[in-house]
């Protein structure tokens, strides 16, 4: 007897439908393969339905069923945060938070473990977790156990009443140690809860890093409490441009529009993404992009203003002036900053910083002289450097776009390389560390779709593939500069995204595709297989309510 099965394969797999027809010695393989399919609702079904996907995965022939029955134990406070974050997710998942003993040893037939171990070494970010018909264990140092909980938590069906996870083995790591996501909050101002969604999103794909652009010439965002002007004044502005930059004549809407957030917010914010494992990264612009701090302190700019807080969006003349002044302001915000935020690095900026103001200064051609510097490329090499030094005195290291390369490099500076990868490139060279994040792969505020059907955004065309091809380690360079290479981020302006939602909307799936790059980065990468995980995952952002672009279902 002849079996023939017609199975069409949904269009977004392969573009025509096909019909298979296949003999009977072939009916267990077929069977098989449908029944992964329909479980793993995907084409590739060795694949986990994690993303990033894991390292190395390998499965069994159990089955755990999750319910409000199972039980957590955790063996320590961080194991705890784990589990904390866990039941958040459980609530949505499956309407119900699970119990949770702390240091008990009692054998549980149905039990979910979260074992942090202690790490002697360098810190890692692997974990391990073990999935069979009785348990699910999770082990790792504290970094570890984060990851691994989100990994558990993308394992959990969405789509099916009954919560049976897979038998699997994964051990897991990741190939980069620095995953970035940034977000300008000065185009336009998010809230509190809108940042800490944000941070959920960067745990949900172990992202580590949140580079936090905090100053800009449209908005001041951090109360400094030695200038309150900076957020009385700075934090507003009296109206904003309506439509594209590009668009002739110039129209504002006349609202007065801003916000900021209070020192107490900040501390609120940095423990929230603490207890996800990622380090947020303040950025404080400078010399460039600083109309809102001028428009609040004219002092400290070449010409002495009067300014406002910019209406639209662009490249403006006057930016800080390099008089002594200058820097004991300089320094005495960043004093406050450097004690609001622990991470290693504080970013200062230095893109973009046009030298008209300067080359008419006589405060600042008097710094060129007294300093024996060549021209306004070196006056901005001093500036960096002056402020390095200070930074580098608190413990911090800065980053810099990557015009911080002219006129010379800052000695201990990690470059941010965004006009493409060259600047990145010339960098690893001097033997400085570089974080990639070229325009045309990594600016989320590109258009992912079709210009005429997507929302307004600045120009530019990278789609979720595009993001997906991205390499962060040029050819060019040896292996020992390779090694300079710390990793990857991804950028999000916000001139043209004025709420939350929308940010959303730009992030997903690109932030999905970027995950995979700098976690899994496998050498081979099949974009095909790609999609069809993610079209799978979109389940999952539809539980939890996030507006994400649908391209690839195109
Ligand atoms: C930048 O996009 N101006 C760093
Ligand atoms: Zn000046």
């Amino acid at each position: 007897m002849r079996l023939c099965v017609k199975y069409v394969i949904k269009k977004y797999y392969m573009k025509t439908k096909k019909i298979l027809c296949v003999s009977a010695s072939l009916r267990e393989i077929i069977y098989t393969l449908l029944i992964l399919f329909l479980l793993t609702g995907n084409a590739f079904p060795q694949a986990s339905g994690i993303i990033p996907e894991p390292q190395k995965v390998e499965y069994n022939n159990e089955w755990f069923v999750l319910s409000g029955m199972t039980i957590i134990k955790t063996n320590s406070p961080e194991s705890d945060i784990a589990a904390n974050i866990l039941n958040d997710y459980l609530y949505l998942l499956i309407g119900k938070r699970l119990s949770v003993n702390n240091g008990s040893d009692y054998f549980a037939i149905n039990e979910i473990v979260i074992s942090e171990i202690e790490n002697d070494g360098e810190p890692s970010e692997e974990y391990s977790l073990g999935i069979n018909g009785k348990s699910i264990v999770l082990k790792g140092s504290a970094d570890g156990l984060i990851h691994g909980i989100y990994s558990l938590i993308q394992l959990i069906p969405v789509d099916d009443k009954n919560k049976k996870i897979r038998g699997m083995e994964i051990t897991d790591y990741p190939k980069f140690g620095y995953r970035g996501m940034h977000l300008d909050v000065c185009r336009h101002f998010f809230t509190k809860d809108e940042v800490k969604r944000y941070i959920d999103f960067l745990a949900l794909y172990k992202m580590n890093y949140f580079h936090w652009h905090l100053t800009e010439d449209q908005g001041w965002r951090i109360e400094i409490k030695k200038y309150p002007k900076l957020t009385e004044i700075g934090a507003y502005r009296n109206g904003t441009l309506i439509g594209h930059a590009g668009k002739k004549p110039k129209e504002y809407d006349d609202l007065r529009y801003g916000g900021f957030y209070t020192q107490e917010d900040i501390k609120e914010i940095v423990a929230y993404a603490n207890e996800r494992k990622i380090t947020v990264i303040p950025e404080i612009e400078m010399p460039g992009h600083s109309l809102a701090a001028l428009a609040s302190y004219p002092e400290f700019s070449c010409t002495g203003g009067p300014f406002e807080v910019e209406r639209e969006w662009g490249v403006f003349e006057d930016v800080y002036c390099t008089k002594e002044e200058t820097f004991k302001f300089l320094e005495d915000v960043l004093s406050e900053v450097a004690e609001l935020f622990p991470s290693p690095y504080i970013h200062i900026g230095g893109d973009e910083c046009p030298k008209a103001r300067w080359k008419n200064c006589p405060a600042c051609q008097q710094r060129i002289k007294d300093e024996g510097l060549k021209d306004e490329n070196e006056l901005q090499s001093y500036f960096i450097t002056r402020i390095e030094k200070f930074l580098n005195s608190k413990g911090k290291t800065i980053i810099g776009w990557d015009e911080i390369l002219e006129g010379g490099l800052a000695p201990n500076a990690v470059v941010m390389s965004w006009r493409g990868t060259e600047g990145g490139i010339e960098a690893a060279k001097m033997n400085h560390y570089v974080i990639m994040t070229p325009v045309s792969y990594c600016y989320f505020d590109y258009y992912q779709g079709n210009k005429e059907t997507e929302p307004l955004a600045i120009g530019g065309f990278t789609p979720v593939e595009k993001v997906y091809a991205f390499d962060p380690v040029p050819d060019i360079l040896n292996d020992e500069e390779k090694k300079f290479i710390l990793g990857a981020q991804a950028n999000l302006w916000t001139e043209y995204i004025p709420g939350f939602s929308h940010v959303e909307y730009m992030i997903f799936p690109r932030i999905c595709a970027l995950s995979e790059v700098v976690w899994s980065y496998p050498s081979e990468r099949n974009f095909e297989n790609f999609k069809s995980r993610l079209i799978n995952h979109f389940k999952l952002l539809d539980v939890l309510k996030i507006n994400y672009c649908k391209e690839v279902l195109k």
